[in-house]
């Protein structure tokens, strides 16, 4: 079996930063799930489908053709085209949580997140990854950390990228956004029963990763 290390959790919970650098240092595969879900509401959008019309979102997430490059600074293509730039924004991390809700997309795109399953292993980011997604995994990690501390690293993360920003708005945005994901039906996000609990609110990146690492080993 190839072995997977499943990491979910909340927004901003560092989870992309930590999975990357786990990743690499394993010369394990990484999965960026929520960039899937970011990637069929920029293609709602572009197509002008209201994104609470379900039927409509079904359609489009049957059809897109997604792909993915590089490790650090991922390279997105949604049906030929390049969308690495918008994926990121805030607006399409609300737009993705608005579409994931919808048991039916979730179906659809489980393959495409579990072909991601591939010699030697697999780090897969996510909410449901260890819930769901890879519910046999080997290794699980939930990781977390207060809203606050949570908005206020976004709000770096954005502001280093050249990206306005505005603190109690991605405040506002982060709660909304957990409160859709936790609440909804299908696959919400929650702590798998075997997962590591991990609270990064006090933790640096570094102390994170060695933490899963050392859990892992
Ligand atoms: O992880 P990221 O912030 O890119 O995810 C954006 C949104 O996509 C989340 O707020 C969540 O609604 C959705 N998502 C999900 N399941 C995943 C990954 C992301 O529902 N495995």
């Amino acid at each position: 079996m190839i072995p997977v290390l499943t990491i979910d959790g909340p927004s901003g919970a560092g989870k992309g930063t930590v999975s990357r650098v786990i990743a690499k240092q394993l010369g394990w595969h990484y999965l960026d799930s929520g960039s899937i879900y970011r990637a069929l509401s920029i293609a709602c959008l572009q197509q002008k489908i209201d994104l609470n019309n379900p039927k409509e979102v079904i359609k489009i997430a049957a059809t897109i053709q997604l792909e993915f490059k590089g490790d650090n600074e991922l390279k997105v293509k949604l049906n030929g085209i390049d969308i690495s730039k918008q994926i990121g924004l805030e607006t399409t991390a609300n737009t993705a949580s608005i579409v994931a809700a919808i048991p039916e997309v979730r179906t659809i795109l489980l393959q495409k997140q579990r072909a991601f399953q591939q010699p030697p292993g697999l780090v897969a980011d996510g909410r449901d990854m260890g819930t769901v997604v890879f519910l046999t995994a080997e290794h699980k990690v939930y990781l977390t950390a207060s809203a606050e501390i949570r908005a206020k690293r976004r709000y770096k993360q954005l502001i280093k990228k050249g990206i306005d920003a505005n603190l109690t708005k991605i405040i506002n945005e982060i709660q909304a956004r957990d409160k859709r994901d936790t609440e909804r039906k299908t696959a919400p996000l929650a702590k798998a029963t075997n997962a590591l609990y991990l609270d990064s609110s006090d933790l640096s990146a570094t102390q994170v990763i060695e933490k899963i690492l050392n859990f892992i080993r």
